[in-house]
């Protein structure tokens, strides 16, 4: 990295401690500026311009935070690593939510700053030239990088999108990201589970209808292809889509046109389509189940999304993103559980039993105790359960909100029932129009 010389500009009030960074980078070749406080910095940045900053927290005059609100406000293509002295989660929390790249317990081993160092590095081309550059993305692993990298590169470009990776790593967040990071914003994002619709309805589904064009059709449905017209189509599940729709969807990607059933004319329109699966394309390519053209024309980017074991660095970052802004913490052993656990749910999980660890402390600090992790072989290699099986090992009620029992239970019913919306109404003892509410809720369909 020495060919080019970044300049880093380190904030610090304990001369030693920026001594110690400053003779680490030097002997990288990075120009290093050392000062001693916020308003010490801020002088500087408005003097020349700096590749990085990394700052300590507590800081008399202006403290880390205070100076990274500023960075991120007139220098928000900055990144900065804030250092703290001993690992207080709601330091973390604050500097995370203004915007840190990354955080280092001091004194940072070497190794440590080094990779925290050309993390941040690697990150600043993609940081700034999207707002923000996708901060809904929490993560700071070299995997999520480049999975930022590619949201702003498909933010920018106009082709279609395939996002894959398991359950739960976040497949909607991105595409969901790629839309309102993209010139489509303004326009709309309209969500379509393939594995819920049923299949007989395909047509009217993705065409529309005019009123009387068969039993049923009372007045004229507009279709998910002109909803999303002059946006963005997410196409979720999309294994579960049968060949022939598959051939329907391919024409409709190539030319635009739209002919409602039962209408006259067509009419074209301009989507974007990006589609997400938790399946190996390849397999499915290999065994029939996937065409090969559709997926070719869908690729544009692929992003493939890492598991959650694949980057536990991330797991701090995510468990303390996931307790909110309250002044809670964890203990030691409960992080470091974190840390171990398998996740086979992912992210997901994560959130859901950092959600009912935070219910079962009742505000206090998070213990071991909190985490229900039972369900979970801490002690295996990590492997989890594979992906499709992922759900059914978990128990429903084991660190699941009631919302995403609900969820599960109404994706499973409408699973049982081959997308009948009557049938798995009667099998989940609700009615129609109930089911029909709550799958608008969890947007389980367009
Ligand atoms: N990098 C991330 N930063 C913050 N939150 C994340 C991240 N990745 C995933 N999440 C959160 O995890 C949860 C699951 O993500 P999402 O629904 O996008 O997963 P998915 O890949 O679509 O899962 P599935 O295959 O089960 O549909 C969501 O609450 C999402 O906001
Ligand atoms: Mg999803």
């Amino acid at each position: 990295m020495s060919f080019v010389s970044h300049r880093i500009l380190i904030v610090d009030d304990e001369r030693s401690a920026s001594d110690y960074l400053r003779v680490l980078l030097e002997e990288r070749d990075f120009e290093v500026r050392t000062t001693a406080n916020g308003i010490e910095a801020l002088i500087a940045l408005e003097n020349q311009s700096y590749d990085l900053v990394i700052s300590d927290i507590r800081m008399p005059q202006m403290d880390g935070l205070e100076l990274l609100e500023h960075l991120k406000d007139r220098w928000p293509e900055v990144p900065a690593i804030m250092l703290t002295a001993n690992e207080s989660v709601e330091d973390v929390v604050g500097a995370i939510q203004l915007g840190a790249i990354n955080y280092l317990v001091k004194p940072a081993s070497p190794a440590s700053l080094s990779s925290a160092v050309d993390k941040a590095l690697v990150s600043r081309p993609f940081r700034g030239e999207v707002s923000g550059a996708v901060p809904e993305l929490i993560g700071a692993s070299k995997a999520i990088l480049e999975v930022r990298h590619k949201v702003v590169m498909a933010a920018r470009s106009d082709v279609h999108i395939l996002v894959t990776g398991d359950t739960g790593t976040g497949k909607e967040l991105v595409s969901r990201a790629i839309h309102s990071h993209s010139s489509l914003s303004t326009g709309p994002f309209i969500a379509h589970n393939c594995a819920l619709a049923p299949t007989e309805l395909f047509e009217s589904e993705f065409f529309g209808h005019r009123k009387g064009s068969f039993t049923g059709a009372d007045r004229d449905h507009e279709g998910l292809l002109r909803q999303a017209d002059g946006g963005v189509l997410f196409l979720d599940e999309l294994e579960t889509m049968t060949m022939p729709h598959q051939a329907k969807l391919l024409r409709v990607i190539d030319d635009g046109e739209v002919r409602p059933v039962g209408a006259e004319k067509s009419q074209v329109v301009s989507v974007r389509f990006v589609a997400a699966t938790n399946r190996d394309p390849r397999p499915m390519m290999a065994d029939g189940s996937l065409r090969d053209d559709l997926y070719y024309r869908l690729r544009g980017i692929e992003i493939n999304l890492p598991t959650l074991r694949e980057r536990r660095e991330d797991i701090p970052l995510l468990a303390v993103h996931f307790l909110g802004d309250d002044a809670l913490e964890f203990s030691t052993e409960a992080m470091e559980a974190l840390t171990r656990a398998p996740w086979p749910g992912n992210v997901r999980q994560l959130r859901n039993i950092v959600q009912g660890a935070k219910a079962a402390s009742g505000g206090a600090r998070i213990t071991l105790t909190h985490l229900s992790l039972e369900t979970m072989d801490l002690d295996g290699e990590g492997a989890g359960a594979p992906l499709e099986t992922a759900a059914a090992a978990v128990p429903l009620s084991r660190g699941l909100s009631l919302r995403e029992v609900e969820r599960r239970a109404i994706v499973q019913a409408l699973e049982d029932c081959s997308g009948n919306r009557t049938r798995a109404a009667k099998l989940l003892d609700i009615d129609r129009s109930t089911l029909r509410r709550k799958i608008q809720e969890y947007g389980l369909e367009g």
